[in-house]
């Protein structure tokens, strides 16, 4: 038996669509376990390219279950055409996914709040996705919220959804101006959503804790990362859920005594999409890390912003996760620098610290303190051992393996799934 949590490190879209992809050639069960269609996660195979948002990456593995946690907002729209595409493109999902009856749905009055206060508040936007999330965590931890199971029975969901419509038609014309919702729709739209989502309702919390007593191979895919997470994430700048390996536990239904590793994926440099501090950002700097990763949001298509790799934040990550070993990621992407930098710490004020600041307002005036490293001007995408790498590539991996003390079990050099260097 193995149950493994794989977690984003930095601030989400570190790659861990592929790794949980690779890894789910050996798992018998793939969970997610919070978030919701924020999540963009990119698996490619021989060259073609499938992004998941809410099924779990284990999909194209045709052996794996997926399943999809408690912990997860489900917008049963998105997740049926998500299905869709996948049958479309001969995936079968039908009798492999399993939707927990608890988790709670994203309804059209979460993703219009969102986006009304994201306009109504320019000059504090968080720069979400749009996607509902933080209105549909709102109502859940307000006890406000229509679970899947509710969508089964059509009187509960109708009293559930008129409560619910009245207050939000209040906040939506008062506070934002907006227009009001049409229960009428909703009911018509989301009582059809429930009978095509009925089959795959399961008890998911029952069904992992079965698979882990027939000794099968569990992985809990996180998504978004370790710097989202709504406790340890740049609050405000963050998602509403709990990406860090705290979260998968009560996302799946299971005990933290289930859990043999965690995983922590991490891009050899860093990138974040939305607002907040981002201390290693580089703005006029002649590398142009964006082009060189293709870094464009894998759900909304945005630019994402980028920098040098961040120990500070690898050492966080490494403490507040409980980190086995890192999968580091998109190694290519600097084949062809010069010089690599790290950053190794923060000047603020006078201090250096090395400790990750817990206030927004402290981060956002670090400096980041670097350690260059020269580059290896050869190309690594045609790598499969870690012999295989050039000798500064493998120095730049052994030094942050170094500054975070934490192992780094995989290398990916490439998006596609053969791409990968499996170190230990
Ligand atoms: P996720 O949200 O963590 O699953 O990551 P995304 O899928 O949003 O973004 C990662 C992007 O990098 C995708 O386009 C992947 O196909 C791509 N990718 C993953 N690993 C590598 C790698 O090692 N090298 C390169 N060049 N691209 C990669
Ligand atoms: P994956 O799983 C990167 C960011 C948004 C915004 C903040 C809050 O693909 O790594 P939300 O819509 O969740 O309320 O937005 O979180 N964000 C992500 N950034 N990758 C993601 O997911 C993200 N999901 C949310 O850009 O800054
Ligand atoms: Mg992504």
């Amino acid at each position: 038996m193995s149950v493994k949590i794989v977690v984003g490190t930095q601030w989400g879209d570190e790659g861990k669509g592929k790794i949980i992809d690779l890894l789910s050639e050996q798992a018998d069960v793939v969970a997610r376990y919070q978030g919701g269609a924020n999540a963009g996660h990119t698996v490619v195979v021989k060259g073609e390219k499938t992004i998941l948002h809410l099924v779990p990456s284990g999909i194209l593995h045709e052996n794996t279950v997926c399943m999809i946690g408690n912990g997860v907002v489900i917008d049963p729209k998105a997740l049926l055409d998500e299905i869709g595409f996948l049958e479309l493109q001969g995936v079968s999902v039908q009798e492999r996914l399993l939707i927990s009856h608890s988790a709670h749905l994203i309804m059209p009055y979460h993703k219009m709040l969102d986006q009304a206060k994201e306009s109504k508040d320019a000059d504090k936007k968080i720069g979400t996705t749009g996607r509902g999330i933080g209105p549909a965590y709102v109502d859940k931890v307000n006890r406000m919220g229509i679970r899947v199971v509710d969508l089964l029975d059509r009187a509960t969901f109708i009293e559930k959804l008129e409560r619910n419509v009245v207050e939000k038609n209040e906040v939506l014309r008062k506070i934002y101006g907006a227009e009001e919702m049409d229960v009428e729709q909703i009911v018509q739209d989301y009582l059809d959503y429930g009978t095509r989502i009925a089959p795959y309702v399961n008890d998911v919390s029952t069904c992992v804790m079965d698979a882990i007593a027939d000794s099968k191979q569990v992985l809990l895919e996180g998504a978004q990362g370790t710097l989202l997470d709504i406790d340890f994430g740049t609050y405000p700048f963050v998602t509403s859920s709990s990406p860090t390996s705290g979260g998968a536990c009560s996302g799946v239904g299971i005990g933290p005594t289930c859990i043999d590793s965690v995983l922590g994926v991490i891009k050899a440099y860093t990138t974040r999409v939305g607002m907040g501090p981002f201390p290693t950002e580089m703005h006029d700097d002649d590398i142009d890390l964006r082009q060189l990763g293709d870094e464009f949001g894998a759900t909304t298509g945005r630019p994402r912003r980028c920098g040098w790799f961040d120990a500070v934040i690898a050492n966080y990550a490494v403490r507040v996760n409980g980190l086995s070993s890192f999968v580091l990621t998109k190694l290519d992407v600097l084949d062809t620098l010069d010089e690599i930098k790290i950053c190794v710490a923060y000047k603020y004020d006078e201090d250096t610290i090395t400790a990750f600041p817990s206030e927004v307002r402290v981060l956002q005036d670090c400096v980041p303190v670097y350690e260059t490293l020269p580059g290896w001007k050869t190309s690594t995408t045609g790598a499969r051992a870690f012999d295989d790498l050039p000798d500064n590539a493998r120095t730049y991996i052994r030094r942050i393996e170094t500054l975070t003390g934490a192992p780094i079990s995989i290398v990916s050099v490439g998006s596609d799934r053969a791409q990968t260097i499996v170190v230990s």
